[in-house]
This record gives C-alpha cells, structure tokens and sequence, in this order.
C-alpha cells in the first residue's frame, strides 16, 4: 500500500480529529515530509484537509470523496479484502467490470467512479452520471452451481440492498417501482442494471454484473429535462454522511443477500417497499399495451398481474407505468 493511502487510511478512520504529522509518520515508518508529501497530493484530489498548529491533521467531515479506503473502513470484515476500483471518469462501471472479468478478475471485484460518460440504464437508455454527486457502482459476480440456479434474484436482491442500507442510513422508508428503481420521497433516485454472461460451451451463467446507479446529492447543474420530473437525490441539503457510507452499506447488504439467494427471504421485504403491489398498471405485450392489477411478486421477482379478463401472468423484464384512471 502506499504512504497516500496509508495516510487516508488514517485519516478516514479519524474524520474529524486531528492526528500529528510526528504520530502518523511513526506509524508508517516513513519521515514526516513523506507525510506532507501524501497530504498535498490528497488535498489536490479533492480531500478538505485542515493542518493545525501543533495539532496535526485533520479530515474535515464534509470531505464527499469516494475512496477504496473509505468504503473498506465500513465493510464487514467477511467482504473487506474485496478488490475495489476508483476511477475519476470512464465509460461505465458496467462495462469496466465485464472487461475485467474477461481477464479473470474474482467474484467481489467492485468498480466506482465519480463520473461515468457513457452510463447505462436498462432498456438501451443512457444513465445521466454527473460529477461528483452520485455513486455510480458496480459488482462482478461469479456464481457457482448453487448460486446460478438462483441468480435470476440478484436484481431484486439488489433493490433490496439499497433500500436497507438508506433506511438504515437516513431512517427513511425508500420505495421501489418494480423490476428495480428505488424511489425516495416520490422520486427516482437509483436505477440498478444487471447484466450477465454466459459460458459459450457450457451454456451456464458464468459472470454478473450489478450496476447500481445512485443520486446522492442534487446534481450542480441540476437534472435533464426529461427526468427533472421523476429523478430526485437520496440528500435534498446537507448529506447524514459521505458517499462512502452509503456505497459501503449497499455493499455489506448485497453480499449477504447473495450469499442467502436461494432462501429467499429478502423477497418479503421486496413486497414490502413495492410501490406497485395492489395497483392498476398498463405493461407492454408484443406490440400492444394491456391493462391488469398488479398482485404479487413470485419467488423469482416476476410480477404477477392479472389481467381485465381474470388471468394471471408473470412479467420477468419490460417496464410498467401506474395506470392513471
Ligand atoms: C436504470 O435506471 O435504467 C438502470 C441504471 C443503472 C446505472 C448504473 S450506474 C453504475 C452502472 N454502470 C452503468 O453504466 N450503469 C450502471
């Protein structure tokens, strides 16, 4: 590890207090300009670092960069070797994991960026990823022969994950529109796209990808045209905690309910947060759009609607709009 990430290592786990330039450069074994070294270069990335007099240093609590460091601090201990990447910009988080799984990187790998320039929403959109306010995230997983009988969860597990980790975060109750954007105080603030591929010999699903896009604060510029009436963010003023926090609290839920996907029980909460359940709905089928109500989620995250003549039937992707009478 190097002296900079040493010294945000300590800095993050003592945000708010002052640590000596003398303290810190005796616990990393290396001299105290070493240290102003790494400090500069932090400061120069972003990080709100004070330097009192006879103090030391100190992480400011409004410092909202995210950092491998950062979120590692608050992972569970089971996930904290986890490999995790921080870009300032790229393509798509998505994409970048499906590169790297490619080359043969494990299951766990976890790709973030602070910008993406060509962020992917399902259905072929393009998802809107500014600097600086979101967390744009994404998850390789290799699932063993177990796991990929049930993988078809992993997108509901997945809305599932961020919906505890808000509650648990600001003790607000999100909602989520099925397949999987969660919402919060009425309005869109995550999309989550899953994407898998498969094994050509085999047949057998051999990687997945969860791409887990949220709006954390309200965008500088504010949001597009077309989604400034849906697309809302997690912080309206002054954010309970730095975007680590929340990266990491989607994180420690999602590899637990991915270690549990074949038990299933997230599912309840799922129908829980469901903004849909119980309410009309119009969906598209073939090239047409029909009409029913929306009754269930089954145990593999279909929704069950049943139609004006009575019948039932499972929807597995597509998207649905609330029916306004
Ligand atoms: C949607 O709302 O349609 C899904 C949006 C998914 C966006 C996330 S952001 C991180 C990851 N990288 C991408 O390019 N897309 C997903």
């Amino acid at each position: 590890m190097s002296v900079k990430s040493e010294v945000l290592k300590l800095l993050e786990a003592n945000r708010g207090s002052s640590l000596s330039g003398q303290e810190i450069a005796e616990s990393l074994g290396v001299t105290r300009a070493a240290i102003w070294k790494a400090v500069n270069s932090l400061k120069e990335e972003g990080y709100h670092i004070k330097a009192v007099k006879n103090r030391g240093y100190c992480l400011a609590g409004d410092t909202d960069v995210l950092s491998a460091e950062g979120i590692r601090l608050e992972l569970k201990e089971a996930w904290r070797q986890n490999e995790i990447q921080i870009y300032k910009r790229i393509d798509s988080t998505n994409q970048e994991v499906k590169r790297q799984a490619l080359e043969g990187k494990k299951q766990g790998l976890v790709v973030l960026a602070e910008e993406q320039s060509a962020g992917k929403g399902r259905l072929g959109r393009e998802f809107f990823s500014p600097a600086g306010s979101g967390i744009y995230m994404s998850v390789l997983f290799r699932p063993e022969l177990e796991q990929a009988k049930e993988i078809v969860r992993i997108t509901t597990a997945a809305a599932v994950a961020v919906c505890r980790a808000i509650r648990k975060l600001l003790g607000e109750e999100p909602e989520i529109k099925w397949v999987n954007d969660v919402y919060l105080r009425g309005r869109k603030i995550c999309g989550i796209l899953t994407e898998a591929v498969s094994d050509f010999e085999s047949g057998q699903i051999d990687t997945v990808v969860v791409g887990i896009g949220i709006n954390y604060h309200v965008p500088e510029e504010g949001f597009p045209k077309e989604l400034r009436e849906t697309a809302g963010s997690v912080c309206t003023g002054e954010s309970p905690a730095p975007r680590n926090s929340l990266a990491a609290a989607v994180l420690n839920e999602l590899y637990e309910l991915y270690d549990g996907l074949a038990e299933g029980s997230f599912l309840q909460d799922y129908r829980k947060w469901s903004n849909v359940l119980g309410k009309e709905v119009r969906f598209s089928s073939g090239d047409s759009w029909e009409y029913g109500r929306a009754v269930d989620i089954d145990e593999k995250g279909g929704l069950v609607v049943q139609g004006e003549d009575g019948e039932k039937k499972v929807l597995r992707t597509g998207e649905i709009t609330l029916r306004v009478c």
